[in-house]
């Protein structure tokens, strides 16, 4: 039986509003293993994440937005990059993650891929592209796989959907099932927040959990949930579980980067920053400022090539090669006269 959980657990989406944030390497050989530095490491798979999972190996994943980001993350080791529809707000500056366009998404997880081609990238399904009908689903995840160049997709689901995970594994397109709190749903409890507050809301998940395996799933994801419930997840499945604010059980881990590296203003409770880039980009932006107003702009700027006497020409004038052609044309005419 699980546990009662902690109510106080708090409102971990609630910081990704828009309004609340700020806004938004060294090369290897082919041997290396999986995590170490560098773009030559072999590539992240779905039975490279299974092997760690089984040797209880944490694997580190972030939710990012770019193919620069993309590429420094694949560098320092990250092993799964999320195309996460929390950028509506971080990059789009929407109010919820419910405004993420399809195309914008899609565009988006190639970027990562083309970024780090050695990282396991998986695509976020926007609100609405896979609740409409399973067959316009399986269309939008295909994309995903396609122009995408995602290694898997998440949906954020339940188990009233297993029909659904089915027919995207029958179709070849590997699922993360997204379960716990659920932020596309917000809208029906008013906002974010955990949904995961007593021992039936925990049952429930973890059943959820269970039967998206079963229906397939290859990943699954737990967000804003007690420890418990993700330890309880590990217990009774077998495919890896990413957390994100669900306590270290889980196999794999996940925050926004933008929390990470403390570029939010309000990052969830669970999202300890490891710096302060934001206050590092304020420096940078004002440092700038000065430099354009003192007129030190630094940098190297360009210069006109030297010119060269000989080839200087007042307009109308003949170049030498004009002229060697000229005299080349007359001799030739005097030796056949
Ligand atoms: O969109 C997102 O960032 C997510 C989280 C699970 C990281 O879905």
């Amino acid at each position: 039986m699980l546990p009662a959980c902690d109510s106080s657990s708090g409102n971990p989406r609630a910081a990704h509003s828009y309004t609340e944030r700020v806004s938004a390497s060294p090369p290897v050989n082919g041997d290396r293993p999986v995590g170490a530095q560098g773009p030559s490491r072999k590539p992240v798979t779905i039975r490279t994440l299974r092997a760690m999972a089984a040797r209880a190996e944490p694997f580190a994943c972030l939710a990012c937005y770019d193919a620069t980001t993309a590429r420094w993350m694949e560098r320092a080791g990250v092993h799964v990059l999320l195309s996460g529809d929390s950028a509506a707000e971080v990059i789009l500056g929407q109010p919820r993650t419910i405004h993420m366009p399809m195309e914008v998404s899609v565009a988006l997880t190639a970027a990562l891929k083309r970024g780090a081609p050695s990282a396991f990238v998986i695509a976020d399904m926007p609100f609405m592209s896979y609740q409409a009908s399973d067959a316009e689903a399986i269309r939008n995840a295909g994309r995903f796989m396609t122009e995408g160049l995602a290694d898997a997709v998440k949906l954020e689901i339940d188990r009233s959907q297993t029909r659904l995970v089915r027919k995207l594994t029958r179709a070849g397109i590997p699922v993360c099932a997204h379960v716990g709190s659920l932020p596309q749903r917000a809208a029906l409890r008013g906002g974010y927040g955990s949904t995961v507050r007593t021992r039936e809301d925990a049952a429930d998940v973890v059943q959820d959990a269970i039967e998206m395996e079963r229906a397939g799933a290859v990943l699954l994801l737990i967000e804003a949930a007690p420890d418990d419930v993700a330890h309880e997840i590990v217990q009774r499945t077998k495919v890896p579980l990413i957390g994100i604010g669900a306590g270290p059980a889980c196999h794999g881990q996940i925050l926004v980067f933008h929390d990470l590296v403390g570029l939010s203003d309000h990052a969830p409770r669970f999202a300890e920053p490891v710096d302060a880039l934001g206050d590092r980009l304020l420096e940078a932006g004002r440092e700038w400022v000065t430099r354009v107003a003192e007129r030190r702009i630094g940098g190297r700027g360009y210069e006109f090539e030297p010119e060269k006497p000989a080839t200087i020409r007042t307009q109308g004038a003949e170049s030498d090669e004009e002229r060697a052609v000229r005299h080349r044309r007359g001799a030739r005419a005097a030796s056949e006269r």
